[in-house]
């Protein structure tokens, strides 16, 4: 089997996870106007087309082993389904919220519904940018924000995310009833 190591969240230890772990689904969202990437505003948001982008995503999922589903709508509504949906069958969300990060009390409430690790994609700034972009109703319900690297922070978000979920996977095993049991037999 090929050797596949993660770095455990905050610790920098590294630890085989490939054989034991169930294989994670992440489902990822792009918000209004990110099907225009590429086209868009260049000089903010660069010249990478939407579907570039999902490539790389899905080449790096590839390599995680992770199962992604790649989705973009221009509407508030849709994305609410999609994040709901996501409870089941769904281990984390990725999203870029595009505008309706600074608005959308809706999307919060359903990402906290969800209940679902998330984190929170941006390929500019926010923080940089006008006024009405430095707040973000996502950030609180998110498990962490990624803003201004472009579409890198997709990928850092994936493997960040990647890192979180395999680690809590590990965590739930060993806190399982009778994990001590299997643990002192050397069975999993
Ligand atoms: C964006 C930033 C938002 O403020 C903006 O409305 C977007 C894209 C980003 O990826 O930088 O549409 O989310």
């Amino acid at each position: 089997m090929q050797p596949c190591w993660t770095l455990s969240h905050g610790s920098f230890l590294a630890y085989p996870v490939c054989e034991q772990k169930d294989m994670l689904r992440i489902r990822v969202l792009h918000g209004p106007n990110l099907n225009l990437l590429g086209t868009r505003e260049q000089s903010i948001y660069g010249t990478l087309s939407l579907d570039a982008l999902d490539s790389a995503i899905t080449n790096l999922a590839e390599e995680l082993a992770v199962e992604v589903d790649l989705r973009q709508s221009n509407s508030e509504g849709e994305l609410i389904t999609w994040i709901q949906e996501a409870r089941t069958g769904y281990d984390g969300i990725i999203i870029n919220p595009a505008a309706y990060t600074h608005t959308s009390i809706a999307i919060r409430d359903a990402i906290a519904a969800a209940g679902l690790p998330t984190v929170e994609v941006h390929l500019s700034n926010i923080h940089q940018r006008e006024e009405f972009r430095r707040r973000s109703y996502i950030a609180e319900v998110s498990i962490g924000q990624i803003s201004g690297l472009g579409p890198i922070g997709y990928l850092l978000a994936l493997r960040g995310l990647y890192d979180h979920l395999t680690v809590s996977q590990r965590q739930k095993k060993m806190t399982a009833p009778g994990a001590s049991r299997r643990a002192a037999k050397g069975t999993r």
